[in-house]
């Protein structure tokens, strides 16, 4: 029993935004042992820190498993992620010891779309190709058929995964003029009226569309899901983009697909291993643009996700409504 006056302890596994850190001194209920560096913490060090905590803030670079939990021992009441995504955390683990989690859906969703269809529109008319042409001197003249690339107007797009990014990339691209606006999921939306979207089995949203972009979670259930099986069957002009996780690609395939014309283009937010490392063959690709996992970078949005899973911190730490809550 905690005695009156008593504060509890909090680890938190990055230094985050401040709007989050003000939130939860004033609060005044807690003492904050923190990682304080742009770095991931050291495995030891997290096991470390976590110990005897009733809450841990933590980012989606963190893997929050079993032994991080046996690290913490039986206080631990409430992991709070700065993150919407959760498949860093071994959420069966973590049911099993009662613990409730908080996350950060909604408030990034904005960025994230915004910052998608930037690297779709790069992608597909090959933006980084141009700037360094502009850089090397291969810029010689205008030339009719020198740096061409994929238009959306008259195109057909396809969403892996109509969330609350998917959707609002959906919003963002029917503008541009797209024709058919492809979706598959595990079950169709509502919402997906809105934009015309036809909820339809992968193979054909794979083989029909002109854009994919993938923004479904990752679950066992996608994890590898674009392999040489998928990506054989997009047509060759298509261009693919992903901003969901890593893990859902199967990199070797993408690479030759991308090396041997089976598809046009790749646009990547995120990748397996983060970060890439700098000899990996799909960096010596023209056709591949590899951003690093920047979806959400934007001041304001990173912010409001401090924010959110400070109050969530709290809410668990209390006993009392989280913002946030994940129902697992
Ligand atoms: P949502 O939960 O709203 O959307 C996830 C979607 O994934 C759902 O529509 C779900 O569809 C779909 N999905 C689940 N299983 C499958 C499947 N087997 N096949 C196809 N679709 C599936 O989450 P958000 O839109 O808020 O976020 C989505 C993901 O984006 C996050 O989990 C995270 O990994 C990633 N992300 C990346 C960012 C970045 O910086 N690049 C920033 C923010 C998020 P259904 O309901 O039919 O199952
Ligand atoms: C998330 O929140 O899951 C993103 O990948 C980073 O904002």
């Amino acid at each position: 029993m905690k005695a009156v006056g008593e504060l509890m302890k909090v680890f938190i596994t990055r230094r985050i935004p401040h709007e989050g850190m003000k939130i939860l001194t004033a609060a005044g209920v807690c003492e904050v042992s923190q990682w304080d560096s742009d770095e991931p913490v050291p495995r030891t060090e997290l096991l470390k820190g976590v110990q005897g905590a009733q809450g841990l803030l933590c980012l989606l670079s963190d893997k929050i498993d079993a032994e991080v939990l046996d690290a913490a021992g039986p206080n631990l009441k409430v992991i709070s992620t700065m993150s919407v995504g959760f498949d860093h955390m071994a959420l069966d683990e973590i049911k099993k010891r009662g613990i409730r989690v908080g996350y950060t859906p909604d408030v990034l969703t904005d960025a994230t779309a915004e910052l998608t269809v930037a690297l779709l529109l790069a992608t597909a008319r090959r933006l980084p190709e141009g700037v360094e042409e502009v850089k090397n001197g291969g810029w010689s003249s205008w030339k009719p058929l020198w740096l061409c690339g994929y238009g959306l107007s008259g195109s057909t797009v396809g969403i892996i995964g109509l969330g609350r990014i998917g959707m609002a990339i959906a919003q963002r691209l029917m503008p541009f003029g797209v024709k058919r606006l492809l979706y598959s999921g595990r079950t169709a939306k509502a919402h997906a009226a809105e934009v015309n979207g036809e909820f339809v089995p992968l193979d054909s949203l794979v083989s029909e569309s002109d854009f994919i972009v993938v923004t479904c979670s990752l679950t066992p259930e996608t994890q590898g899901l674009c392999n040489e099986a998928f990506f054989s069957k997009m047509k060759k002009t298509a261009v693919f983009i992903n901003s969901s996780r890593g893990a859902v690609v199967n990199q070797e395939d993408l690479y030759k697909a991308l090396s041997t014309g089976q598809i046009a283009a790749a646009g990547l937010d995120v990748t397996t291993p983060e970060p890439l490392p700098t000899n990996h063959p799909l960096l010596t690709l023209k056709n591949c643009v590899v951003l690093p996992h920047i979806g959400s970078a934007e001041y304001s949005t990173r912010g409001v996700m401090s924010t959110l899973a400070a109050r969530n911190l709290l809410g668990g730490l209390q006993g009392s409504d989280m913002p946030s809550e994940l129902s697992f």
